[in-house]
């Protein structure tokens, strides 16, 4: 499980994508960020929701004996009510899956907690905000997507700054207000206008890992955004 945001009381946390670290030598990436960071993203991709494949679950349960950090994983697949089972057994802290993937939204979030793992949903930038309403009864944590998804290194799409202010208005209207995690495009020069704007948890994967010192990167950016 990942802390609630009650208790991390809304301070900023940093999660480090490893998309854009060298997959040949993960291990090293996540020593790399392994005092700078609060929270390892992962980012598993299936080829069919988005148009990239990346790793399954026998490579969280390495990463996991690697790190003490809790591992997020967000679920670019069809069909994520599949993969519930075999993340949580890998050791996965949440799962996230896209409100555009689940045909049973409700019943994959319900799966996720029976398991043990923190239930995220996660939208698309293109996506409003009303697909998930249902859903927020059910979540500890929303991610919105701020690119589209697939590929590290892309460019922040602007109007997802109002997006994000506005979805952190309903949250923190809830009786028990969740995470709101961003995630594409977030760099030195924008994280402090998107973490006003209500995201507390922020996904970095080339502004970290694309950076000779993945860890200077990581207090660069905290020291920016606060
Ligand atoms: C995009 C992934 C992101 C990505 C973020 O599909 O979900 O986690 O790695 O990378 P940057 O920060 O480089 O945009
Ligand atoms: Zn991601």
């Amino acid at each position: 499980m990942l802390p609630t945001y009650q208790e991390t009381a809304g301070r900023l946390l940093l999660c480090p994508s490893i998309l854009s670290a060298d997959f040949a030598a993960l291990g090293d990436a996540m020593d790399q960020v392994a005092t700078a960071a609060d929270i390892v993203h992962i980012d598993v991709m299936d080829g069919h929701f988005v148009p990239n494949l990346t790793i399954g679950p026998p490579v969280v349960a390495s990463l996991g004996r690697r790190t003490k950090l809790p591992l997020d994983v967000h679920l670019m697949v069809e069909q994520p009510i599949n993969w519930i089972e075999p993340f949580a057994g890998s050791g996965a802290d949440s799962l996230v899956v896209h409100a555009e993937a689940c045909v049973h939204l409700l019943r994959c979030l319900q799966m996720i907690r029976d398991v043990g793992c923190t239930p995220g949903v996660a939208i698309n930038p293109g996506t409003p905000l009303t697909a998930i309403e249902e859903a927020l009864p059910y979540v500890d944590m929303v991610l919105l997507m701020t690119v589209n998804p697939g590929f590290g290194g892309q460019q922040f799409i602007p109007t997802m700054t109002d997006k994000i202010r506005r979805l952190r208005q309903r949250l923190d209207d809830l009786d028990r207000p969740i995470h709101l995690q961003i995630d594409g495009g977030v760099y030195l020069g924008n994280i402090r206008e998107l973490y006003q704007a209500g995201a507390n948890m922020i996904v970095v994967g080339q502004a970290v890992y694309g950076q000779p010192d993945p860890a200077a990167a990581l207090r660069a950016l905290r020291a920016c955004a606060v």
